[in-house]
């Protein structure tokens, strides 16, 4: 007897409506599982991680990631929730920078600065999506940004895709060529909270990572790398967020808490871990791998409780983390930071793991 050759029905990637924006273009939402039950919901308006279910220490799956249920809600305001960001993660001073003979000026939307790659960077724009069923569903989303958008030089080709792995990690590839000199500098702007819900400061936090980058009142990292030794910054060890966040130290002043980039110990750029996050009441427990340098630990402090979804879902104050692997910021413009360069004839890649145990 032969198998029946007839097509298999797509069932671990299944494609949805997610509403309408004001042009008239329609958003899409793609649900991703695995054959342990994990859950990823990812809509093409911004490359979107909506909600991600992922299992406690009794095997019971629950939602971890914030966001909300129409791509109308993501428009009408939200911090990146689960967003991709680009062109530039993070800030770049002044929101300028120059490349050979050329300075460039791109839109300040934060004070004096830029951030997340300007007014409307990559998570305010709608991704094509190409999803492809599997014991590992994934999800390819890809976008062009033009010379000149957001004032970045270069046509800049960028996918992203998104893997759920029978392992219960989600990885993420990034890639982007150029026709022109230009700088990227890709993440990814998950707010985690792996208890479901309530403020994350109970979270234990490790981080691999003996330095972080002071930066001055409007976040911009002064360009030293500071030993975390003997600081309220190092996490080296498993600590709780809650035990330094209150700190009378002047950079958690600054950034109201944690809001600040983390170099890596090891500085090789392969898949390597380099962190982990812990729930203690619900025991979930997740690890992040990637082969960026460095880490923007982001406590939620700019969160007021004016986000808020259709489906009743509010976000007040610290309710959700990042941790957004990438490389410094402003490195456009501090040359003693590793380069954001890229170049035509070159192909930027960057992997990132975030794994449930
Ligand atoms: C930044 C924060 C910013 C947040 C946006 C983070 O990556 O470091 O300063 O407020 O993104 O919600």
């Amino acid at each position: 007897m032969t198998a029946c050759s007839k097509e298999k029905p797509v069932t671990n990637i299944v494609k949805s409506d997610f509403g309408v924006l004001a042009d008239g273009s329609k958003a899409d939402l793609y649900t991703l599982t695995n054959a342990n039950g994990m859950e990823v919901k990812v809509t093409n308006y911004g490359g979107a991680i909506t909600s991600w279910t992922a299992p406690d220490k009794d095997g019971k799956y629950a939602n971890i990631a914030l966001g909300y249920e129409t791509v109308e809600d993501y428009v009408a305001g939200s911090p990146y929730f689960g967003a991709i960001i680009g062109r530039y993660g993070n800030r770049i001073a002044g929101g300028k920078f120059t490349l050979g003979d050329s300075t460039y000026q791109l839109p300040l939307n934060d004070g004096p600065n830029s951030l997340h790659g300007g007014e409307k960077g990559f998570d305010k724009v709608l991704w094509t999506a190409t999803p492809a069923d599997g014991e590992e569903p994934q999800l390819k989303l890809s976008y062009l940004a033009k010379d000149g958008e957001q004032g970045y030089p270069g046509n800049l080709q960028v996918t992203v895709t998104y893997t759920l792995q029978k392992d219960n990690s989600l990885k993420i590839d990034y890639e982007a060529t150029t026709d022109k000199e230009t700088v990227v500098n890709l993440t990814n702007h998950t707010y985690f909270n792996l208890a479901g819900g309530g403020a994350i400061t109970d979270h234990v936090l490790t981080l691999d990572a003996d330095r972080f980058l002071p930066v001055s009142e409007t976040l911009i990292p002064t360009g030293e790398r500071r030993a975390v030794a003997g600081t309220v910054f190092d996490f080296t060890r498993a600590t709780r967020i809650g035990d330094g966040i209150g700190a009378g130290d002047e950079q958690i002043r600054f950034g109201k808490g944690y809001d600040h980039c983390w170099v890596f110990t090891d500085s090789s750029t392969t898949l390597k871990p380099v962190g982990r996050v812990s729930d203690p009441k619900s025991g979930r427990e997740m690890e992040v791998l990637t082969t960026e340098p460095a880490i923007q630990f982001y406590s939620g402090n700019f969160m007021t409780g004016e986000y808020k979804g259709k489906g009743g879902r509010s976000y007040p104050y610290r309710t959700g983390f990042c941790l957004e692997t990438q490389h410094y910021p402003d490195s456009p413009n501090q040359p003693s930071f590793p380069s954001t360069l890229l170049k035509p004839g070159e192909t930027y890649t960057s992997t990132t793991v975030y794994r449930f145990l």
